[in-house]
């Protein structure tokens, strides 16, 4: 009971990775596995993966060291949309498949960190990428180098009182 709790808990964003630690072909496989099965409003799936190995990946979507980076972009036409405020559910859908990833990733003792800050036309132009599609998330995954530890920001959580609200 509660492992999961505890795996949610221990997972931190790893931004120093093992340079020298390639990722195997089966993580690599079950990782992106894990993001195909991930669920998304109305099941649309409205998003592609890249995978980005080695110094591709390391020279446009972070310098952590990582041997991969697994981009989400998403179709934005293709994406669920609720009729009555028009609110479209891809980047949601996308924060999912992310999450799916990361939990992935950690299962398989293998360290992530989730990325937005990037350089959006850059991605584009160099991928190739459809004009459809927008670049949303990535993620930066590898096996932790022996300078690992959690950031500072880690240990800071809001308190419950400050976020739940309780109506009987
Ligand atoms: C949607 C999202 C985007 C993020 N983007 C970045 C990023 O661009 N660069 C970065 O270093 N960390 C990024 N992070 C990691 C967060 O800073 C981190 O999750 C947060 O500070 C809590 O720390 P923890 O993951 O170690 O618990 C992102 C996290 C999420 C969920």
């Amino acid at each position: 009971m509660g492992k999961l709790l505890d795996l949610l808990k221990d997972r931190y964003s790893e931004r120093r990775f093992d340079p020298e630690k390639e990722l195997e072909e089966e993580k690599l496989e079950l990782l992106l596995e894990a993001a195909r099965v991930a669920p998304t409003a109305h099941n649309n799936q409205a998003f592609s993966l890249y995978l980005l190995k080695g110094e591709k990946g390391r020279s446009i979507l972070s310098n952590f060291n990582a041997p991969v980076h697994i981009l989400i972009t998403g179709i934005e036409d293709e994406g669920w949309v609720r009729e009555q405020d028009s609110f479209n559910a891809v980047e949601l859908d996308i924060g999912i498949v992310g999450t799916h990833i990361m939990l992935e990733a950690e299962d398989l003792d293998l360290k992530s960190c989730m990325i937005c800050e990037f350089d959006v036309e850059k991605l584009k132009d160099d991928l190739k990428m459809p004009a459809a599609e927008h670049p949303i998330l990535a993620l930066a995954i590898g096996y932790a180098s022996e300078a690992s530890k959690p950031s500072k920001r880690h240990f800071e959580r809001k308190n419950m009182d400050d976020l739940l609200t309780i109506i009987e």
